[in-house]
């Protein structure tokens, strides 16, 4: 059974002895909920590391009024099971006092990368996450912290606060999880019912369509996404938020000709559930 502490001074206290003894630390920062995507992290830090840590914390910062924050699933007992399984040494699971014991006033802006994708939708998301990331590195100062492409915005974001900070964490990305059909692992698709289950892959298959669109020559960005958005149309249960092609490091909207690698990505709404997914071209 993996160790779960609580606070982080014992937290700080787990990782002295392995990093002593020359061993590196991996940090798999999850608000749990663990799933597949989560078990594949937890599996990338077990393969690369001598001492595993998974952070467990619900952070309120990344969620903005009237977002799902008292209703995002809490299930420490099987994500326990999940970090057992996969071999994690630790768990971090603070409660709210110990990570924000008073107002925080001190935030980290990851400015640009943030302000497209859902940073347009979500605003201080971004801020939030980048704040907390922040913190669980500062506190378990792990060599290699690991995140899903999932949430691809996210990574390009963590990535360049890391590096426009100097912070000495490497950063792994670990490619996206998917149900049998396509639909890309998710804490929230437990909210969809059979029927918004079924339509919910719908975005990867528009995402799959602008990939094959660009990979079979069609450079031209807004003709691409014109013609993903129109495949999307046809699905009369979901709401398209967003859906853009924009360049892989700084996640900025490609208005003219692709000519570099770049992400496509989109988010969707299944009655009150929204689904982000995100593929490369
Ligand atoms: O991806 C998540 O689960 C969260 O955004 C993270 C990185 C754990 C920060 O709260």
């Amino acid at each position: 059974m993996t160790l779960v502490v609580h606070t982080i001074s014992e937290a700080r206290q787990q990782v002295v002895l392995p990093r002593r003894s020359g061993g590196t630390i991996g940090l798999v920062p999850t608000m749990g909920a663990l799933h597949a995507g989560h078990a594949r992290l937890i599996e990338a830090a077990r393969a690369e590391s001598d001492f595993v840590v998974v952070s467990i914390f619900v952070n309120p910062l990344q969620f903005g009024p009237g977002e799902d924050f008292s209703r995002y699933p809490r299930t420490m007992t099987s994500d326990l099971e999940v970090c057992t399984n996969q071999g994690a040494d630790l768990v971090f699971a603070p409660p709210m006092e110990a990570l924000y014991p008073t107002d925080q006033l001190t935030f980290v802006d990851v400015t640009r990368i943030s302000d497209r994708l859902c940073g347009q939708f979500r605003p201080g998301h971004f801020r939030g996450v980048a704040t907390v990331v922040s913190k669980l590195l500062n506190v378990l100062q792990p060599d290699r912290a690991y995140f899903g492409e999932k949430d691809y915005q996210q990574l390009a974001a963590i990535r360049r606060m890391v590096s426009d900070l100097n912070m000495p964490v490497f950063i792994a990305g670990v490619p996206t999880v998917r149900e049998p059909d396509g639909l890309a692992i998710s804490s929230r698709n437990r909210y969809l019912d059979n029927s918004q289950r079924q339509v919910a892959t719908t975005l990867y298959r528009g995402l799959l369509y602008a990939q094959e669109l660009i990979r079979t020559g069609e450079k031209h960005s807004a003709l691409v996404r014109e013609r993903a958005m129109e495949y999307l149309r046809q699905e009369p249960g979901i709401r398209v938020e967003y859906f853009d092609i924009v360049d892989a490091d700084e996640i900025q909207p490609i208005t003219g000709i692709i000519s570099s690698p770049v992400r496509i990505a989109g988010a969707i709404w299944v009655g009150n559930t929204r689904l982000i997914d995100n593929l490369p071209a």
